[in-house]
């Protein structure tokens, strides 16, 4: 059913606001020199070759031998303090290729990373991948220590909408249900029915038995998902910076350039963009496209490490990359979750009251039945 009117924050009078997600601190603050275990050595020796040699073995289609001298020894060093620390590393599908093949113990799409976490017995998650994520985690493992490497690594989503404007909402659609995308802030998930991802999005609302629901933040997603259900859609006026930059146009010279090429997309693509592709799923539901259809040529629509790290994996496949980089996921770096796990940086809090709210909406989404 198409969405007939997409709200935003000057619908309720108020002016656009902007969520900001923390700073990084750049010094080293007395608290974190109280409790950093040594700086390891990070040169590159024989030890370090031998110790790295079969992971480079997962990335060499994608990283040259000349960068990876400058890589290990942070990869060595990385992987010996998880184990000092007692951590576990989770990593998004958009880490760059020697974050997710070097150091993640876990890898994976929205859905999967929150699913993972909840079944995680380290004492310490560090979390490569964008602030929402890491709240998630928190919010599923309040009495763990989740770190992000950078906590200024947002998102255009989450920062479009607060807890305020979904109080809003209900007032103005009293009765309505209301869906937040996982990428929302966790006073955003304290105020609704429920989460989605991209890979069960339909299923959430139509879970819900409603003829109408609110869906936010995301308006493509939102389109997205009413163009696949009866349910009617009142949708937010967010959008991914990232994705929302592809155009139909850009596909279809692609198409004519190769008819036979695959075009696979993320639903946080504008409609033109959708109506292109030859299939549309989530992160790790166009991995799975890709592993399962074999084509010869593929244009993945969405964040280019992604296609980097199904290039490691399928070295023969081409893949076409209307390039688009997250800046958010591109904050993590191997340097900043080697200090991460060195000075306990950058640790994710969340108010408790706000958790327990937040936990309910996460939870009914984790525990949905298929
Ligand atoms: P997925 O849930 O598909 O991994 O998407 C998360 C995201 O931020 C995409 O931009
Ligand atoms: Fe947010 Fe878009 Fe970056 Fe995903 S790609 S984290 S939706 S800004």
């Amino acid at each position: 059913m198409p969405i007939s009117r997409i709200y935003g924050p000057d619908d309720f009078g108020n002016p656009v606001h902007r969520r900001t997600t923390g700073q990084t601190r750049a010094r080293v603050t007395d608290a974190e020199r109280a409790r950093a275990l040594p700086m390891p050595s990070l040169e590159w020796t024989p030890e370090v070759e031998r110790a790295t040699a079969h992971l480079y073995e997962k990335v060499k289609n994608v990283i040259p031998e000349i960068e990876w001298p400058f890589m290990a020894p942070y990869i060595k060093a990385i992987n010996d303090l998880k184990k000092q620390r007692n951590a576990v590393i989770l990593a998004h599908n958009y880490q760059t290729p020697e974050i997710f093949y070097g150091v993640a113990d876990i890898g994976g799409d929205s859905l999967q990373l929150a699913r993972e976490t909840t079944k995680v017995k380290e004492k310490i998650i560090v979390q490569c991948g964008v602030h929402f994520m890491a709240e998630t985690s928190k919010i599923l493992n309040p009495d763990k220590t989740v770190l992000i490497p950078d906590s200024r690594a947002g998102c255009s989503l989450a920062s479009s909408i607060t807890g305020a404007d979904v109080r809003l909402l209900r007032e103005r659609f009293p009765g309505v249900p209301v869906v937040a995308y996982v990428n929302t802030s966790a006073d955003v998930k304290a105020e609704v029915d429920i989460c989605c991802t991209s890979s069960n999005a339909v299923h959430v609302v139509e879970s819900l038995n409603s003829d109408t629901v609110i869906m936010l933040p995301d308006q493509y997603l939102a389109k997205y998902v009413a163009s696949k259900t009866r349910v009617k859609i009142i949708a937010w006026k967010g959008a991914c910076e990232v994705h929302e930059r592809f155009t139909g146009d850009e596909l279809r010279s692609y198409r004519a350039a190769d008819p036979s090429v695959q075009i696979i997309a993320h639903p946080e693509c504008p409609p033109d963009v959708i109506a292109e592709a030859d299939f549309t799923g989530s992160t790790a539901h166009m991995i799975d496209w890709v592993r399962n259809n074999r084509p010869k040529r593929v244009v993945m629509v969405t964040e280019c490490s992604m296609a980097d790290n199904v290039q490691a994996e399928l070295p023969d496949l081409e893949i076409v990359r209307p390039c688009n980089l997250c800046p958010h996921m591109k904050r993590i770096t191997l340097p900043k979750i080697l200090d991460s796990l060195i000075y306990l940086r950058e640790e994710v809090t969340v108010d408790p009251a706000i958790i327990d709210k937040a936990r309910r909406s996460v939870e009914r989404m984790i525990n949905l039945k298929n």
